[in-house]
């Protein structure tokens, strides 16, 4: 299947990577997160506060499930899709997957005010963002093909990067 797959931390870029690549390579854009809001009708943010996490990685899952058998799109995941060992080959089914990384602190000043990730709505959010990435980044390297340190890198740029190397497989 012809589609690329983008998993990353919060604030890796995903989506605005995301977005630039669909462009370029006249591919549809897709997001799990919009998906999942989409399904569910209601706002990440609410889905957690009233059914909670677990809840919401089935509904990722099920999103996942919807997309096996559409073609030609670039797609975003949630930062969390990872964590769920049966999400992975659903996601490798889809096409190469590709780990947007960044360091935590380039991580920490991307996230830095927004209010949409309930994850990072604690106290010490610096704290919490080496704490999850302990849990997950072995995670994330087991799932990639390939994977692009976002940290210095500008959209366009980590775009660029994703194209050659699918050029030279
Ligand atoms: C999450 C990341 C978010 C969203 C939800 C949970 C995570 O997506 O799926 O808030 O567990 O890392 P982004 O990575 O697009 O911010």
């Amino acid at each position: 299947m012809s589609n690329i797959i983008l998993i990353g931390f919060m604030g890796s870029g995903k989506s605005v990577v995301g977005r630039a690549l669909a462009a370029e390579l006249k591919m549809d854009y897709l997001d799990t997160d919009e998906l999942a809001e989409q399904a569910e009708k209601r706002r990440i943010p609410e889905i957690f506060k009233n059914d909670g996490e677990e809840y919401f990685r089935d509904v990722e899952t099920e999103v996942l499930l919807t997309l096996q058998d559409f073609d030609n799109f670039v797609l975003s995941t949630g930062g969390g899709i990872i964590l769920r060992e049966k999400n992975i080959p659903l996601l490798k089914a889809m096409g190469p997957v590709i780990l947007l990384w960044a360091e935590p602190e380039v991580i920490h000043q991307r996230v830095r005010g927004a209010t949409h990730r309930p994850l990072l709505r604690v106290k010490n959010p610096r704290e919490e963002i080496d704490k999850i990435l302990e849990v997950r980044t072995p995670l994330y390297k087991k799932a990639a093909d390939l994977t692009v340190d976002t940290s210095k890198l500008g959209p366009d740029q980590v775009a660029k990067e994703i194209r050659e190397w699918l050029k030279s497989r």
